[in-house]
């Protein structure tokens, strides 16, 4: 007899982290209130994980779940709902073995013996449209395409060869002005390595520029940001230490005593180009938005600092840090100047994170943020916020106690629409009630409520990141939005 499935009671299997484990398929959910905008045609993609089996060490990190991908299809007034795993190769291997094969998250030598040599990769963290494929983002492995319509898993992809490294980014960024997508890695030799890789992809897929450096340490890299003539990449002291992974230990531990790096180099540039700037040790998990203006280049950013910004990384004494919610500041770097320090100022003074802006604005001046406004500690009673830049205006809309809101998507009214207008769409997962609702918010009102409640069966157990799509991007390789 096989062992019976049975999740133990740990924070990371219970509350909202419960998980779902179902596939779904829904035509026409229930439209509880208001209506969608009737421009709405497009798909909107997100992926998360959901854990398909319980850790065989009986405890695990939130992030190392199977990447379930969600998919809304939003089609003359009505949406259509599917939820599919990523068929990865642990998946398969895992599906077969009916348990969990995977060890502690991104260690391979916690792993099973058996699933030796195979990819450690969930495809949990970002689901994207570009070059006209659909692509399962972790940063620990390559992309994974998925059929846009189905969500079936097609295979590996590595640029018809062009890509070496052995992972990619999460979070590469798409230009929305020339259809590029900028992306890289990190630790891309190896776990523990040092070697950082650089491409500009243009809008057929197709890898057009490539820059290979080293990085300071070999930290987490998780976001970058792009201008319309830089590209910033923040190297955060939460360090992999290959001796530690040996003895069972976590993939990353965090150094107060080393300082924050920031490679800065222009967008065709190559390792001769890098600058180097430092601060004082913090940690980020994402990138508001970055632009250049004279020789000054401006970096948005999570920022936490003197703590590693996700709550489960031990600092190297095996301690955790008392939490520090981030907030919204800007770093500045004079590509000019002979300094390799840069100036900061707080932007937003309420913590948040996920942060969001109109995406044809990424890279450029803008004015807009939208970002998951977040309580003392944790997601608890999260809120949706908006802040005018330019104003500093701040709306913030309350999911209540008991609720929380997954990261928020802009989607604009019309790809020739003035910045920020259009909406912005979200899931709330509704636990108390078993269930989870998407909602779309007037971009400009979010304090106003929802203008449209569209009703899920089921909760969504969490989901990073994801891309609205529209519905002529879909079927064309044209950028969308531009
Ligand atoms: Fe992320």
């Amino acid at each position: 007899m096989g062992e019976p499935v049975r999740f133990p009671d740990v924070a990371v299997y219970t509350g909202f982290n419960q998980t779902v484990r179902a596939e779904t398929d829904v035509r026409d959910l229930e439209i509880t209130q208001g209506a969608i905008p009737d421009a709405f045609a497009g798909t909107l993609y997100r992926v998360g994980p959901d854990p398909r089996y319980p850790a065989h060490l009986g405890d695990d990190e939130w992030t190392n779940g199977d990447g379930h991908v969600v998919m809304f299809r939003f089609e003359d007034g009505h949406v259509d709902l599917k939820t599919r795993y990523v068929r990865t190769e642990r998946f398969l291997l895992e599906e077969k073995a009916r348990k969990s094969l995977f060890g502690r998250y991104r260690n391979t030598y916690t792993n099973d013996p058996s699933v030796a040599g195979a990819s450690n990769g969930t495809a949990n963290t970002n689901v994207i449209w570009h070059g006209g494929k659909l692509l399962a983002l972790k940063e620990d492995s390559l992309p994974i395409e998925l059929d846009p319509d189905t969500l079936a898993t097609k295979a590996s992809w590595n640029y018809d060869g062009r890509m070496t490294a052995r992972c990619m980014t999460a979070h590469p960024k798409l230009d929305t002005s020339t259809g590029e997508l900028l992306s890289f890695s990190f630790q891309a030799r190896g776990d523990g390595t040092t070697d950082f890789a650089y491409w500009v992809i243009d809008k057929h897929g197709k890898i057009t520029h490539e820059t290979w450096f080293q990085a300071p340490y070999p930290g987490w890299v998780h976001d970058f940001a792009i201008t319309e003539e830089h590209v910033v990449f923040p190297m955060t002291p939460m360090i992999t230490d290959l001796e530690v992974l040996k003895k069972g230990g976590p993939f990353y531990q965090y150094h107060p005593d080393k300082e924050y790096h920031f490679a800065v180099m222009p967008r065709h540039g190559t390792a001769a180009d890098v600058r180097w700037f430092r601060g004082p040790s913090g940690s980020a998990g994402h990138m508001v938005n970055a632009f250049t203006e004279g020789t000054k280049v401006h970096l948005d950013i999570c920022l936490a600092e003197g703590v590693a910004v996700l709550p489960f990384i031990p600092k190297v004494d095996g301690t955790f840090c008392d939490p520090v919610p981030p907030q919204i500041t800007r770093l500045t770097f004079d590509m000019k100047g002979n300094s390799d320090r840069y100036t900061k100022h707080l932007l937003v003074r309420r913590p948040g994170e996920m942060p969001q802006t109109d995406p044809r604005y990424q890279g450029r001046p803008y004015r807009h943020a939208y970002f998951l406004a977040l309580g003392p500690v944790g997601l608890d009673g999260a809120g949706l916020a908006h802040v005018d830049l330019t104003t500093s205006k701040e709306e913030v809309w309350d999911c209540g106690k008991g609720t929380t809101l997954h990261e928020p998507q802009f989607v604009p009214r019309r790809t020739d629409a003035a910045e920020g207008d259009g909406w912005i769409v979200v899931i709330h997962d509704r636990r108390p009630e078993g269930h989870a609702n998407l909602l779309i918010f007037d971009a400009q009102r979010v304090a106003a409520g929802p203008v449209a409640t569209i009703r899920l069966p089921m909760r969504v157990r969490c989901t990073f990141h994801g891309m609205w799509v529209p519905e002529s991007a879909l079927r064309t390789m044209e950028p969308q939005h531009a």
